[in-house]
């Protein structure tokens, strides 16, 4: 009788066995994350703005997800797409239906710098990224609303698997993924606890963060990205102490990009990846 209790104690002790600690982000960094790609000089999340980040050495590619009726995990900001003054949610079309539509709408869309002349794309998928730029970047993606899309946690983790990004300890980390829905966050940590999980939030005021809310982030987040407006030198410092990093976004003037250096601040998400790499190498 009492071996059968101890076998059971033994077997309820590994039912709670706890999970894996999230992995840190490399020390002593400021990360140039290419906000939408270089989005201030090419069309947002094409294949051009993100050619642009990589020839100005952008550390990360930043693009957003959503994902169609059939599957199709896309590079894009918003759930709904306009059409005839309709919003219509991206969940409800096919990839083809959507890029139809996207097409309409983003026709007359112009770049600023000459060199990115023809960036002018359509939508694009997170495949046709991967399949162009491989595991020759490294890539900071962001499940946008992952609570509309059922099971876009373990797609986007297939799709990234199938690519090889999964694979090996990188430094800095191949992938990076961020969101602002914690639950999706926690899912992902428990499926994949080796990807570095950023935690996004968004202020109107200075927040104050509680130790309870720290103990719940070390249980599956690398760090935070923040907005930088509320973003002071004791708010990274205090989550440096408990061992996050901090990515303000999104931060296109050279001076707060200095401002933020000098604080300690772990990197930026910015649509200049050309400022926010020629200030780090300033000032290092
Ligand atoms: O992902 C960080 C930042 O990009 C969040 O804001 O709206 O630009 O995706 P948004
Ligand atoms: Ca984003």
């Amino acid at each position: 009788m009492k071996k059968f209790f101890l076998i059971s104690f033994l077997l309820f002790l590994a039912g709670c066995e706890q999970p894996a600690k999230p992995v840190p982000l490399p020390e002593n960094n400021f990360l140039v994350i290419a906000h939408r790609g270089a989005s201030a000089y090419a069309p947002e999340h094409t294949i051009g703005a993100y050619e642009l980040a990589i020839q100005m050495r952008a550390d990360y590619l930043e693009l957003d997800l959503q994902q169609t009726k059939d599957g199709k995990l896309v590079v894009m900001h918003n759930r709904f797409i306009v059409n005839q003054q309709k919003e219509i949610a991206v969940a409800d079309l096919t990839y083809e239906e959507l890029k139809t539509l996207h097409e309409e709408g983003t026709g007359q869309r112009q770049t600023v710098l000459e060199s990115a002349e023809k960036t002018n794309e359509g939508l694009i998928s997170l495949e046709e990224v991967l399949e162009r730029f491989g595991a020759d970047v490294n890539y900071y993606i962001e499940l946008k609303t992952p609570a509309s899309y059922p099971g876009m946690e373990e797609d986007l983790i297939a799709e990234l698997r199938d690519f090889g990004l999964l694979d090996g300890n990188q430094n800095p980390p191949r992938i990076i993924l961020q969101s602002f829905d914690r639950k999706s966050l926690q899912r992902i940590h428990k499926l994949e606890p080796d990807i570095p999980l950023i935690q996004l939030y968004s202020f109107d005021k200075a927040p104050s963060f509680k130790e309870s809310d720290f103990q719940k982030l070390n249980k599956y987040a690398s760090g935070i990205g923040i907005n930088k407006d509320v973003v002071s030198k004791e708010l990274i410092n205090q989550f440096h102490r408990h061992g996050l990093d901090i990515h303000p976004y999104t931060v296109n003037e050279e001076e707060v990009m200095r401002r933020l250096y000098e604080w300690g601040a772990d990197g930026i998400f910015t649509d200049h990846p050309d400022i926010g790499v020629e200030v780090k190498r300033e000032e290092r």
